[in-house]
């Protein structure tokens, strides 16, 4: 019997059975005026989107959502979102397994990938964030595999409504201390649960690859690369490996 999922309070659940992307939904309804905290979510994306352009395989049984978000800060803050997001999704992994966090927003847990988050800002005329959409995606039931993928999945179990009514109360907590504390507090904690400093890894920056030492992650979430030529900050990119 199927049911859906309760939220925190004062957040709107829409719900579909099947949908292109969440993210593409939320961000009609956030350009139509949707409040904070709509939440969009389908049992099945057909055309679910990844970071840099890849597909996000969305069969039925895992959960596939999307947050609006209308935080009224500068633009240059909106990616500290996506950092609160991954903190969520990690929120739902048991203690017992192996949980590491990746830049920017991975999270991996026994050295698969088990969720990932599509942030999607638009900017207001006088420069501040319109708003967010938070496309979050957790692999619940199945793992999908991609050829295109840098690790293997990894799933949650339970089921997905569960799964959703987690993320949602775990991200309105991180929200909340967002706006309470700041990212200085997002950055903390997402450290706490990144690779260990020095840990090699690559970073592919277009057609450059770069290696070198994970150094942590600055204040405005950029990441902190030490390599042979000094210290790098990379503001975009992806990490190869699975350190870090
Ligand atoms: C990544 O590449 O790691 C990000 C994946 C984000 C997937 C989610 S599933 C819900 C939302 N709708 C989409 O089309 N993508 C995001």
């Amino acid at each position: 019997m199927s049911r859906t999922p309760v939220l925190p309070d004062g957040w709107t659940l829409v719900a579909f059975d099947s949908v292109g992307s969440t993210n593409d939904e939320a961000r009609r309804l956030a350009e139509a005026g949707a409040a904070e905290g709509t939440f969009v979510w389908a049992r099945k994306q057909t055309d679910g989107r990844g970071r840099r352009g890849r597909r996000w395989i969305s069969p039925v049984g895992n959960l596939y959502c999307s947050i609006v978000l209308r935080p009224a800060c500068v633009a240059a803050r909106a990616a500290e979102l996506g950092f609160a997001a991954a903190l969520s999704v990690a929120d739902l992994v048991p203690p017992r397994r192996d949980l590491r966090l990746k830049w920017p927003n991975d999270v991996l847990v026994d050295g698969g990938k088990i969720g990932g988050i599509l942030p999607e800002t638009s900017i207001g005329e006088n420069g501040l964030v319109d708003y967010v959409v938070l496309g979050i995606g957790v692999n619940v039931a199945l793992a999908p595999e991609l050829p295109e993928m840098r690790y293997p999945g990894a799933k949650l179990g339970g089921s997905v409504e569960k799964a959703a009514e987690r993320l949602t109360a775990a991200l309105a907590r991180w929200l909340a201390r967002w706006r309470r504390e700041g990212f200085e507090e997002i950055r903390r904690c997402w450290l706490d649960k990144a690779g260990p400093l020095g840990a090699e890894v690559d970073v592919r920056l277009g057609e450059e690859l770069v290696h070198g030492r994970f150094a942590g992650m600055d204040g405005e979430g950029a990441l902190l690369l030490e390599t042979s030529d000094g210290r790098r900050r990379i503001v975009s990119g992806e990490l190869l490996g699975r350190a870090a």
